[in-house]
């Protein structure tokens, strides 16, 4: 009988694909992922570190599965019970020390060797527990099986991970390491796989993805926009996107590609932090704001439809009335679709936590609500000006409600019909009706040839 595996993810998309591969390599060894952590025979809690309380949420989430733990082991069975990814990373030890009932903690780069952790864990050859937060000198990317999971429609494929920026505020290069690029092959592959698995969009990931230098497919080093465009070749692939960007990395190259291939959707997240010089320094982000608007002109000049968006941090250390002005100024003349934006939170380790000039939690809470406010009402009246438009919409899910779908427009918008559950995993243009705070609404106009491998039809809306 099959074994049950719950793992449940917080933090960026890149911890969402490092989950499913988990659940690939744990396959041969019987784990079948489960939706319920009660009776599971091993728990993997996949975590983030980026801002404050995560260690906290690993804690109280472990100390609500011990009970299962224990139930389970009164009834004569064994759940292990796992800490992955950042926290795993930065806290492995501690972690060990105040949960006994913990069984492996493994950071990102290590979990290639789930199988030899279980086995030592669940004493098959005497039961350990298992710390593995090293950085292995090889990949392990080299080491994982082909993916045995879907992913569905819509697709995360991780093609670069790590951080050698070192800004200021993060703890990135500290829990993942310093980068690394998968070669382009291994990664034409794995789309190639996943398209024939019935992927139709797929978004490159990595810390800083358009930092990707690899090996091309003509033994050269290829950048970002080579490997779009060589993306783009892949029959069944209709839709690339690549997360998340640092404003440095957008070379000309990549800049061009958004101009040439279609399929790379005209939507990017290229976080800006600060609108202020002085606290970009501050925040060692390495380039003043007027080269971050520079690179948002060009970007409209190659695409003019480019919808734009951004993570921003208030109240870092120094930062002044000014400063927030500044940030304030930069978002009025950008212009964004959609942003997350966060109040300073000082990760232990990082330079950040130790600068002066720390800014009262009561003037970031002023801050990030007007920050908010304003970016809110960019977002209101983006999706306002789409209704009318008529958007293709790539649909990937259910609806709440009966008759529903729900699909991405290419501004990464949430766009919800009406219409047959047969076109879930295809392109429809959908006429704009309706637009709320976080999504659109609309009717079917048309819908794409469809080809699969053996048929070729219409499906009708
Ligand atoms: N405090 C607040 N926000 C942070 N981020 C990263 N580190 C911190 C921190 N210490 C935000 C940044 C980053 C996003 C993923 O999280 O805006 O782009
Ligand atoms: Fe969180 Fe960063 Fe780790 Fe992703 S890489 S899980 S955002 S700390």
């Amino acid at each position: 009988m099959g074994k049950k595996l719950f793992i449940k993810t917080w933090g960026c998309q890149m911890n969402v694909y490092d989950s499913t591969r988990m659940a690939d390599i744990l396959a041969p060894l019987g784990y079948e992922p489960s939706e319920t952590p009660e009776d599971a025979d091993m728990v993997i809690l996949n975590t983030c570190h980026i801002r404050e309380k995560a260690t906290d949420k690993v804690f109280s989430e472990l100390g609500r599965l011990k009970k299962h733990k224990t139930e389970k082991e009164d009834n004569g069975g064994r759940m292990l019970m796992a800490v992955a990814g950042c926290v795993a990373q930065a806290e492995g030890d501690f972690i060990m020390e105040r949960a006994p009932y913990v069984d492996m903690v493994f950071g990102p780069q290590t979990y290639h060797n789930l199988p030899e952790m279980v086995a030592k864990a669940s004493g098959a050859f005497g039961t350990e527990r298992v710390v593995n937060t090293d950085f292995p000198t090889e990949s392990k990317f080299d080491h994982l099986p082909e993916e045995t999971h879907k992913q569905g429609v819509s697709a995360f494929l991780s093609i670069q991970e790590g951080c050698d920026k070192f800004c200021t505020f993060c703890v990135v290069p500290y829990t993942r390491g310093s980068e690394f690029s998968r070669p382009a092959d291994q990664i034409i592959e794995e789309a190639r796989r996943l398209v024939k698995s019935g992927t139709r969009e797929i978004t490159m990931l990595g810390q800083n993805v358009n930092a990707w230098h690899g090996d091309g497919l003509d033994g050269k080093t290829w950048g970002l926009g080579r490997l779009a465009r060589e993306m783009a070749e892949i029959d069944g692939l209709e839709r690339i996107r690549y997360t998340t960007s640092h404003p440095r990395d957008m070379d000309d190259e990549l800049i061009a590609a958004h101009r040439d291939v279609e399929k790379l959707m005209p939507f990017l997240h290229l976080p800006v932090q600060s609108g202020s010089d002085n606290v970009l320094k501050l925040m060692n982000r390495k380039h003043k704001a007027d080269f971050y608007r520079e690179i948002i002109d060009r970007l409209r000049e190659a695409r003019p439809d480019i919808a734009l968006s951004s993570d921003f941090i208030v109240g870092f250390p120094g930062e002044t009335e000014a400063d927030h002005e500044a940030t304030m100024k930069l978002v009025e003349d950008i212009d964004y679709a959609f942003c997350y934006s966060f109040k300073y939170s000082p990760r232990p380790g990082t330079p950040g936590a130790k600068m002066g000039g720390v800014v009262p939690e009561n003037v970031k809470d002023r801050r990030l609500q007007e920050l908010q406010s304003l970016l809110n009402s960019q977002q209101k009246a983006f999706n306002e000006s789409c209704v009318g438009k008529t958007l293709p919409v790539l649909f990937d899910r259910e609806g709440q409600k009966d008759g529903q779908l729900l699909g991405k427009s290419p501004y990464m918008q949430s766009v919800h019909v009406e219409a047959n559950e047969r076109l879930k995993g295809h392109i429809a243009d959908v006429e704009i009706t309706g637009a709320f705070a976080n999504s659109l609404t609309g009717s079917i106009v048309t819908c794409e040839e469809i080809t699969t491998q053996t048929s070729s039809k219409r499906v009708v809306a």
